[in-house]
C-alpha cells in the first residue's frame, strides 16, 4: 500500500518533468530476455536517470539507469539495459519522472519473427517519415538500419559548424523515431550497423570515428561488428570498414562467428557497402575487399541473404556462388533506398531485379518457412522470395 502511494506521488511530481527528446529500444545481448533502453534529456532538465517497468500482470520495478554526457553538448544520454526478462511478453515502462508508460515486446526463440531492414535512412525528413510510416504500418517486431542512419557526416555543405551539425542531425533522427510506436504504445527497438555518413572518416582512432555511434548504441567493447541470435536465426551485423576495417580482426571474429552456428538454420548479413552494387562500380576497392574476404565465408558457412545498402537503389541479386548464378549461392538485397533521393540501376549481370525506387525488404519466420518481401514508400510490394534454410 506505501509503496503503491509512493509511486502515485512519483508519478504526480513527473507531470511537471520535461519529456526527454529521444527514447528508443535496441539489444546490447539477447532479444528474447532483454532490451536496451536510451533516452535523452537535456542537462538542465535531466530528472531521476532510472526506469520504473513491470511485466503485463506484475509489480513496478525500479532500475537505475547509467547517464552520460554527450560529447560537446548539453544532452545526457540515459542507458539501462534490462535482462533476465521472460521471452514473447509485454513489458510496461516508464522513464525517469515522466509519467507516460510504453511498451515492448521481448522477442520468442521459436518464432513467429517478422522485422524490417534498409538503410540510407534520414537524408531528409520527408523521406525518412514516409518510409517510417510504412514500416510502423507493418506491425514489424524490430528494425535494422545498414548505415548511413542519420546523414551526420561527410556531405560536403554539411561540414561547417561540424560538431553542432553531427549532433543536429542525430537528434533530429531520434527525435522521429521517437514516434515509431504502435497503436497499443509499443516502441519499435532499432539495430544498426555503421556506414560512411555516421563516422568522421578523417579521426584517427577507431573511437573517434566511430563515437556518436558508441554513445548512442550499444556495440560490443572495441568492436563496430556484432550478431544477433534469435532462435532459428543469427543476424550479422557487419561494419564496411567505416570504424574497423574489413580485414583482420572482423574477418577473424566473424570466420569464428559463422564456425560457432553451424546448426543455424538462417543465418544472414547486414552492412553497408554492397559487394554486387546496383549503382556503384563492381571493381570499386570495398566491394572487391568484400567479395575476396567475406563472400567465401558465407559460401561456406551458409549464409543464404546478406542486406546490402549505399547505392539508393532497389534491388535483388540472383543467387551467387563463386563469382557465378548458383542455385545455392547467396542472394544480396537492398540496396540502401530508406530515406534518400534514388539513383537509376546500371545492367549487370548478376541482377536479377532493380529498379529506381525507395524501398525496405522484411523477414517474416514462421512454421511456414521465411518469406522476404520488399516494399517501396507508398507499400507496394516490389518484390518477394521464399529463402531456403542454411541447410536447404
Ligand atoms: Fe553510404
Amino acid at each position: 500500500m506505501i509503496r503503491n502511494i509512493l509511486v502515485v506521488l512519483f508519478w504526480v511530481g513527473g507531470l511537471c518533468a520535461k519529456e526527454p527528446s529521444a527514447l528508443y529500444l535496441t539489444w546490447a545481448s539477447d532479444p528474447t530476455t532483454s532490451m536496451t533502453i536510451y533516452w535523452h534529456t537535456e542537462a538542465k532538465h535531466s530528472g531521476p536517470s532510472k526506469v520504473w517497468y513491470r511485466e503485463e500482470q506484475g509489480f513496478w520495478t525500479c532500475q537505475e539507469a547509467v547517464a552520460t554526457p554527450i560529447y560537446k553538448s548539453d544532452v545526457i544520454a540515459h542507458r539501462l539495459e534490462l535482462t533476465g526478462l521472460h521471452p514473447g511478453s509485454t513489458y510496461l515502462f516508464r522513464i525517469g519522472d515522466e509519467p507516460e508508460t510504453y511498451r515492448f515486446t521481448t522477442l520468442q526463440p521459436s518464432g513467429p519473427l517478422y522485422f524490417a531492414i534498409g538503410g540510407d535512412a534520414f537524408f531528409s525528413l520527408s523521406l525518412l517519415r514516409e518510409m517510417n510510416m510504412q514500416v510502423l504500418s507493418k506491425d514489424v517486431d524490430f528494425v535494422v538500419l545498414g548505415g548511413d542512419i542519420a546523414y551526420s557526416n561527410g556531405v560536403s555543405s554539411f561540414l561547417q559548424q561540424r560538431d553542432t551539425y553531427e549532433l543536429k542531425r542525430w537528434l533530429a533522427f531520434f527525435k522521429e523515431w521517437k514516434k515509431m510506436r504502435t497503436d497499443d504504445g509499443r516502441l519499435i527497438p532499432l539495430v544498426v550497423t555503421p556506414g560512411n555518413h555516421d563516422v568522421r572518416s578523417d579521426a584517427k582512432t577507431p573511437e573517434e570515428k566511430g563515437r556518436r555511434l558508441f554513445e548512442f548504441f550499444s556495440f560490443p567493447k572495441g568492436a563496430s561488428y556484432s550478431v544477433l541470435d534469435i532462435g532459428p536465426i543469427s543476424l550479422f551485423l557487419l561494419d564496411t570498414g567505416h570504424v574497423y576495417p574489413i580485414e583482420g580482426a572482423q574477418t577473424t571474429w566473424l570466420e569464428k562467428a559463422l564456425s560457432a552456428r553451424q546448426d543455424v538454420p538462417y543465418k544472414l548479413a547486414v552492412y553497408h557497402i554492397s559487394a554486387y552494387p546496383a549503382y556503384y562500380s563492381y571493381s570499386g576497392k570495398v566491394p572487391t575487399k568484400i567479395r575476396d574476404l567475406w563472400v567465401p565465408l558465407f559460401e561456406s558457412y551458409g549464409i543464404r541473404a546478406a542486406f546490402e545498402h549505399h547505392n539508393h537503389v532497389f534491388k535483388r541479386t540472383f543467387p551467387l556462388r563463386a563469382g557465378n548464378i548458383d542455385p545455392q549461392g547467396v542472394i544480396y538485397l537492398g540496396d540502401g533506398a530508406f530515406g534518400v533521393p534514388t539513383r537509376s540501376p546500371r545492367s549487370a549481370w548478376y541482377l536479377a531485379a532493380s529498379k529506381k525506387s525507395r524501398c525496405f525488404w522484411t523477414l517474416r519466420l514462421d512454421t511456414s518457412g521465411c518469406l522476404l518481401e520488399a516494399y517501396d514508400s507508398w507499400g507496394k510490394r516490389l518484390d518477394a522470395l521464399t529463402l531456403p534454410s542454411s541447410s536447404g
